[in-house]
């Protein structure tokens, strides 16, 4: 027998140029200080911080029931720069449920999606404006942007995915993207 509940149907404005959506439950947002241990760099992320602790990310979400059944979605807008040279990017997770997976549907921006799994395997998708990036069950996900405008993207996903930082924090990615002299390296 089913446990969802029945809950009314909404609607959502969504501003796809800016990223912005109106009137969200929640609103995620990270600062350069919330990235600590991510970079390649440690001392460059300190300068930035102390020079101001700039926006890095936000999430725009609405609240939905965290349950098998549900779709939960958001917009994510993670802003240009660089750290030490190391293009701004997302803390990035597994979801707690390894078995669900996400869609990133592009809506403004230049980057790559970096995915990897457990056993190490990893792989950089391209993200431009109308590319979906489909992430499969097991594999962690962390945008990064290497463009000078903001990376926007509309994410879903199952209602009880959760997310694990953890693993990263310990693992990190194997990839890292740089851009050096306005070209983007991959190391
Ligand atoms: C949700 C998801 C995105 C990210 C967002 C911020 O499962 O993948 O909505 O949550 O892009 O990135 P994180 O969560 O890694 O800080
Ligand atoms: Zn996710």
């Amino acid at each position: 027998m089913s446990t969802v509940k029945l809950m009314p149907p909404f609607g959502v404005d969504i501003d796809l140029a800016e990223g912005v959506m109106a009137d969200p439950d929640r609103h995620l947002v990270r600062k350069a200080s919330a990235m600590l241990g991510h970079y390649q760099d440690a001392d460059a992320l300190a300068r930035l911080i102390a020079a101001g602790d700039p926006l890095h990310y936000e999430v725009f979400e609405k609240n939905v029931p965290e349950e098998r059944g549900q779709v939960m979605f958001c917009i994510s807008k993670l802003e240009p720069g660089d750290v030490g040279g190391e293009c701004f990017m997302t803390k990035g997770h597994y979801h707690t449920v390894r078995e669900t997976a996400e869609v990133y549907l592009c809506l403004r921006g230049r980057g790559f999606m970096a995915l990897k799994t457990a056993d190490g395997q990893c792989l950089l998708e391209p993200m431009e404006r109308n590319r979906l990036v489909y992430v499969p069950p097991l594999w962690a996900h962390r945008s990064i942007n290497t463009g000078s405008e903001p990376l926007i993207s509309f994410c879903a996903y199952p209602g009880d995915a959760g997310h694990n930082y953890g693993d990263i924090e310990s693992e990190g990615f194997p990839k890292r993207v740089f851009t050096r002299n306005g070209k983007i390296a991959v190391v």
